[in-house]
Parts: C-alpha cells; sequence; structure tokens
C-alpha cells in the first residue's frame, strides 16, 4: 500500500490515505506521518474501521498518553474519553470555544486523536485555526505588544465548580467533572517556538484557558488577549472539517486552536479520543 498524502487546500489539514490504521504502523511510516503532521498540523485518515485498540495503538505511536484532567475515560480504559452529546441534549456544545487542548498544563500535550464512533447527517463539524500561519501575517505593531509576554494558562472558565462544561452547570452525558485543581495557573509565551519544529506560533487563546498575561493589569492585559483572539480566529486561517463515520484525525495542539460546533440537534454525536505527551527534552529544546 502506498500512502498518500493530500492537502485539504485550506488553512491547514491533509488527508491520509494508502494506509490501515487497523494494524501495527512500521517505523518509517511513522515517521512519514510525522513529518506530514507537523507540516500540515491536522491529519485526517477517511474510511478507517478501527475499534478502541487500534485508537490507543495508533495514538501510542506518536508518543505515551497525556494526562487528561476533569473527564473521565471510558469504562476499561484509562486513556481515552468519550466526546458525546446524545440527541435529545439541550446542554451548550462542549467545547465551543477556540482552545488548544489542556494549555494549562507545565507540558501541554503535543497532540490529540479524535475518532468518529457516531457523526450526525449535518453539522457538529470542527473548525482548527492555523496558528503559524496566524502569526506570519500578523501586523509588526500587534507582534511588538504580544513579544516576551507570558500568558496565563488555566482551566477556571471551563472546569472549575460551576465552569462552563461541568455537571454542576447543566446535566450534560459527557463525564465531566469540576475540581479545584481548575483553579491552578501556569504560564506559557503567548509567541513561542514549536517544541519540535522550532518554528514560530501563537499559542493559546482568550475565552478558553487563555485568562491574563504575566505582570499586567487585568482589564489591558484582557483587552489585548481579545484583540488577539480576533486576529488569530479569522476565516483565512480556519479549515473546517466534516466529519464522516469511520474516520480518525489527529491535530497538533501545539501550532493549531479548534473548536467544536453545533447544528446538529436532534442527533446524537459521539467521538473517541486519546491525547499525546509532548516530551520534555522535546519541549524543552525550545524553551
Ligand atoms: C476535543 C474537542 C471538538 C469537537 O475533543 O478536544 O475540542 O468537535 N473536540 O468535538
Ligand atoms: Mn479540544
Amino acid at each position: 500500500m502506498t500512502t498518500a498524502i493530500e492537502p485539504t487546500g485550506e488553512a491547514c489539514g491533509a488527508y491520509v490515505t494508502g494506509i490501515d490504521l487497523n494494524k501495527p504502523l512500521d517505523d518509517a511510516v511513522v515517521r512519514e506521518l510525522r513529518a506530514a503532521w507537523l507540516e500540515h498540523h491536522v491529519l485526517i485518515f477517511p474510511d478507517q474501521v478501527m475499534d478502541t485498540d487500534d485508537l490507543e495503538r495508533f495514538s501510542l505511536s506518536f508518543g505515551p498518553f497525556g494526562e487528561d484532567p476533569f473527564i473521565k475515560p471510558i469504562e476499561g480504559r484509562k486513556h481515552v474519553i468519550a466526546i458525546r452529546r446524545e440527541a435529545d441534549e439541550t446542554s451548550r456544545i462542549f467545547a465551543d470555544v477556540w482552545h488548544t487542548d489542556w494549555s494549562f498544563q507545565v507540558i501541554p500535550p503535543a497532540g490529540t486523536c479524535l475518532m468518529g464512533v457516531d457523526i450526525p447527517p449535518t453539522g457538529g463539524d470542527t473548525l482548527f485555526a492555523n496558528q503559524h500561519l496566524a502569526l506570519q501575517q500578523m501586523s509588526p505593531e500587534l507582534r511588538t505588544r504580544l513579544e516576551k509576554k507570558l500568558g496565563v494558562h488555566s482551566a477556571v472558565l471551563g472546569y472549575s465548580r460551576g465552569g462552563t462544561f461541568t455537571k454542576e452547570r447543566e446535566d450534560r452525558s459527557m463525564d465531566i467533572e469540576s475540581s479545584e485543581e481548575a483553579l491552578k495557573k501556569q504560564l506559557h509565551p503567548l509567541i513561542r517556538k514549536h517544541p519540535e519544529s522550532g518554528k514560530e506560533g501563537i499559542f493559546g487563546t482568550a475565552r478558553a484557558y487563555l485568562i491574563g498575561i504575566d505582570g499586567m493589569e487585568d482589564d489591558a492585559a484582557m483587552d489585548l488577549l481579545l484583540e488577539l483572539h480576533k486576529w488569530q480566529t479569522q476565516e483565512q486561517f480556519v479549515y473546517r472539517h466534516k466529519w464522516q463515520n469511520n474516520m480518525l484525525v489527529m491535530w497538533d495542539n501545539r501550532s493549531v486552536l479548534h473548536r467544536a460546533t453545533g447544528g446538529y440537534e436532534g442527533h446524537r454525536r459521539e467521538l473517541f479520543r486519546t491525547t499525546v505527551a509532548d516530551s520534555r527534552e522535546k519541549y524543552l529544546a525550545h524553551a
């Protein structure tokens, strides 16, 4: 089988075909996929009939599992979580704000794998915004105001008691538990080098985990972060991903933002997710 990698032609993303993810991948293929992943930021594997074992094995070929706080894993697995919404559910759509996964961690995940289990006939697209491109096209004026600044990341808005996505706020079928852990803060440069490729990008965004700027007064920091948010999420940086059953997507959490969308009222949607940890060595190499 020959692997083919075909860019979406949008701001990021490439389709990968000619590969069977229900078998172990040999090292040369993993290297090829990893290079494509760093180049295109989002890899899309259509027509894969995979089970949870296959998902775990695929994920582990790119690094150890990352730690997933707040969301309980599915039964019988330690590292697989379900992004789930029942057909009759009325709660707010999970992850419908731009974010990068777990950016409040000391070493945020390198990537996330999401496998379509139950895909609605319409809606439920996932949006990705290329943050290398967003930085490249940024005005020098805005860039000067961000340069050398450290962003304050925290899960407080989503996962503290009564946070946006917790069960105390609204009844939902996803297994989300709030925790005091959500109040912790972690700094990361707003403009940072990608831990693996060394290319510069914008890391994180407001309205999700980025809640302030180190050493800056709250209002001024939020004004700047909201201006940045507007820039980062413009259409020209966005790829809109449409799901199908039997599809797996792996994104680079260090170079794109992503968000869920609705539009599938009355239909069930379920995807299984694993998180790929970043390696400490790679992370520190560009710190
Ligand atoms: C996630 C996520 C988006 C979606 O799983 O981390 O943000 O479209 N999902 O479900
Ligand atoms: Mn997410």
